[in-house]
């Protein structure tokens, strides 16, 4: 296998989410032996089509898909046990058994029936202008619990022989206090069902919970290859997003070495992914937004609905000036550019090329949300394509307005786009340049 098959990468979305990271990770996986998820929770909702068949993964790695490959949720997941023992069920239902293949890691956290009813609480509360948008996963209240250390859950609790009963009574009774003081409710909130559900969890999955960082650092050692796969976006990063409409995690290559125990010089190709539109779920600013038929054709073409919570995804023009950003940040070694099919059939396809804020040509998305909401996006207007290309298989068999737009992306963004998507299969999908050596369409077609 090439060399850069014997390093790590890492797949990554450039914009909000949903760019069809789970789409890429699963071509990827047969060059690769471990696939660990290492931000994020059960936000994430990654879509793999195999056939006629569609998965939706919100916890579990995308790699258990694939059969003898091992998944690995690593110490800066927040996971929602009832959740995963949810979704290793419904794998189960449908075939695919991931005991002896899955691992948790001991140091993650345990997003609990309070941090969900927080987050909805939380949400409830605040006006129209201040609301995120989240998925109501208990995603902020459990890494801020993390963050605060004195309330929080691991793994390790649930797996040692800490006292983890009178531990769990004491939080659900300030929890409560808190709740009620701040939104007036504690949404009957009771710590014996909370003590349940980590009995249930204990029970189903104290199997999978073991040190993944002392695991990832034997698989190095052993010379096999690790895929890490982001959740989320790098514009709802913590740190680089649209903040504070943004997620709580570090979502893009950089978060990996802190959420999976692996230094960043294992891995050696950064895929960002993106779509050659945007889309946002959740409030907070979208400069290229279209809140018109355009809009609204992109949203049907693309079936464009949230995987997590089925809220229809805002959708606007492709802004280079937020990928160029994130491109940056990131590193991006290269870019998949999914969903190019979508965009078939309009007569022209829009970019934003540069922002203008209060007249002003600004290079860089600002820091303020509120400023940000008042950009105005510089829009070129290319031409676009009439053909279905579904079918299409070679960058060189797009057609010419097709890969024109491919290449003004490119040059704008400064980073090579070495995939694309032409629908939702795995076998529309064309490949160029070194990636190759990750990714065999045709061999992918069989599988
Ligand atoms: P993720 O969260 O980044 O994994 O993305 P999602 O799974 O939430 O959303 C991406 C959606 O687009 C899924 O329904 C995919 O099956 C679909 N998809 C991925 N790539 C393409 C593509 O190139 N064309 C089309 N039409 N659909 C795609
Ligand atoms: P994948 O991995 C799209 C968005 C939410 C909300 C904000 C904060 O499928 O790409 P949170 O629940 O994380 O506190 O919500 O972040 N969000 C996502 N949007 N795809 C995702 O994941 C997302 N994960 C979080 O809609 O705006
Ligand atoms: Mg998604």
């Amino acid at each position: 296998m090439a060399e850069t098959a014997r390093r790590g990468a890492c797949v990554f979305g450039l914009t909000w989410g949903d760019e069809g990271k789970g789409k890429i990770v699963d071509l990827l996986c047969p060059a690769f032996d471990v696939v660990v998820r290492f931000n994020g929770g059960a936000n994430a909702g990654h879509t793999v089509r195999v056939g006629s068949e569609s998965f939706a993964l919100h916890l579990l790695p995308t790699g258990v898909l694939r059969p003898g490959h091992t998944g690995v949720i690593g110490p800066g997941v927040v996971v929602d046990p009832i959740q995963l023992i949810e979704e290793i069920d419904g794998l189960a239902k449908r075939g695919i058994d991931v005991s002896g293949r899955l691992l948790i890691s001991d140091r993650a956290h345990l997003v609990l029936p309070y941090h969900k009813l927080e987050d909805q609480l939380s949400e409830q509360a605040a006006s129209g202008s201040t609301r995120i948008g989240t998925t109501a996963r208990g995603i902020g209240p459990c890494y801020a619990d993390k963050m605060k250390r004195s309330n929080a859950v691991r793994f390790i609790d649930l797996v040692g022989d800490s006292d983890l009963a009178d531990h769990v009574r004491q939080i659900v009774a300030a929890r409560k206090g808190m709740l009620t003081a701040l939104y007036g409710s504690d949404g009957d909130l009771d710590a014996e069902a909370v003590l349940q559900d980590i009995a249930v969890a204990k029970d189903r999955l104290a199997a999978y919970v073991c040190d993944t960082t002392s695991y990832l650092h034997g698989v190095i050692h052993s010379g096999k290859a690790i895929l890490f796969e982001g959740a989320n976006g790098m514009l709802l990063d913590v740190d680089h997003g649209t903040y504070p409409f943004v997620t709580s995690s570090s979502t893009g290559p950089h978060g990996l070495a802190a959420g999976a125990g692996v230094p960043l010089t294992q891995v050696t190709r950064l895929i960002g992914t993106t779509k050659a539109y945007t889309t946002r779920v959740g409030s907070g600013p979208f400069v290229t937004e279209l809140k018109d038929a355009r809009g609204d054709r992109i949203r049907e073409a693309g079936h464009e609905y949230g995987t997590t919570t089925g809220r229809p995804r805002r959708c606007g023009w492709f802004d280079s000036v937020a990928c160029r950003y994130t491109a940056r940040i990131s590193g991006v070694t290269d870019i998949a550019l999914m969903h190019l099919d979508t965009l078939s059939g309009f007569d022209e396809v829009g970019i934003c090329v540069a922002y203008r804020l209060d007249g002003e040509r600004i290079s860089a998305p600002p820091a303020s949300a509120a400023q940000l909401e008042r950009v105005e996006p510089v829009i070129e207007l290319v031409p676009g394509w009439q053909e279905d290309l579904r079918a299409i298989r070679r960058f060189e068999d797009l057609p010419a307005t097709a890969r024109d737009f491919v290449q003004r992306i490119e040059s704008l963004v400064r980073a090579p786009v070495s995939i694309a998507g032409v629908g939702p299969d795995r076998a529309q999908t064309l490949v160029r340049g070194p990636i190759q050596d990750l990714i065999n369409v045709t061999e992918n077609q069989a599988v």
